[in-house]
């Protein structure tokens, strides 16, 4: 009966550290899931290469958020179409990659709350004739293929435009332009204005137009129905609100985020 007693209590001790130990190994934090993140790292200040390094205001967003998630992220330049692909076929978690909230890509993708206020916008040589987005009537102009620049264009002057060229990335449309073979390229504000500020020995301008392009929020592109975009969503708000979000804002464009048109 004594040894029956001791053999029992033995086990449950046993049994007790098994448990405490199961616990420690998952509360240390070494076993964080790393996510892969896609990204069409050609649209600076979002994403580009420096040094073989994918960089710029999306990676430390992205860094922010996976943080205060509790993940570890892999970030991996496919290009913008591959994006969609990719999230599609859930070969990557999400995509990051200035990517605007549209009611079409609602339809076939989930996206997190918003992170960022853009606008489309023009880019052409100093001096030029283009004043507005009304000006770009019967012009020649770039855009990068499938992005809210290539939207915004058709539905000013229809869908069969010949005069509208679609690059495969925003840097080959740009290039286009440096090279005279359209006068303007239209995308979105935070990079038309980077590139301005960056070039200036290309002589380029950025035209402004709020009446004919409207205010579009970036998200975080995720596939229908992915269990991660609770978690995202949470962190996104968290990095917003902690301050995290403006910091990084700061780093990247000098001034204050207005938060508060994101959280409209
Ligand atoms: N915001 C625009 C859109 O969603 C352009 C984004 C392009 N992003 C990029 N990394 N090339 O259509």
């Amino acid at each position: 009966m004594k040894k029956f007693k001791l053999v029992t209590t033995l086990m449950v001790v046993g049994l007790l550290l098994l448990l405490s130990a199961c616990g420690t190994s998952k509360t240390g934090g070494s076993e964080k899931k790393t996510l892969r993140v896609v990204t069409d790292a050609a649209y600076a200040p979002f994403e580009y290469q420096q040094k073989g390094k994918i960089v710029g205001f999306d990676v430390d967003f992205v860094n922010a958020v996976a943080k205060e998630a509790g993940y570890n992220v892999n970030i991996e330049h496919v290009g913008w179409d591959p994006i969609f692909v990719e999230i599609e076929k859930k070969t990557a978690d999400f995509a990051v990659s200035a990517i605007t909230i549209t009611p079409e890509r609602q339809e076939s993708y989930d996206f997190t709350v918003p992170y960022f206020l853009s606008r489309n916008e023009i880019l052409v040589p100093k001096g030029s004739t283009i004043k507005s987005a009304k000006d770009l009537e019967g012009k020649k102009i770039a855009v990068q293929n499938g992005t809210t620049g290539q939207e915004v264009v058709e539905k000013l002057f229809g869908k069969n435009n010949p005069n509208l060229k679609k690059f495969e990335n925003n840097n080959l449309a740009i290039l286009e332009l440096k090279n005279g073979g359209v006068d303007a390229v239209v995308a979105d504000n935070s990079v038309v204005e980077t590139y301005v500020k960056n070039n200036p020995k290309d002589n380029f301008e950025f035209i402004e137009d709020d009446g004919a392009f409207e205010n579009e929020f970036y998200g975080l592109l995720l596939p229908k129905g992915s269990k991660l975009k609770g978690d995202l969503d949470k962190a996104v708000k968290a990095v917003i609100d902690n301050g995290t979000y403006a910091k990084i804002y700061k780093k990247w464009f000098g001034v204050e985020p207005d938060t508060q048109t994101l959280k409209d």
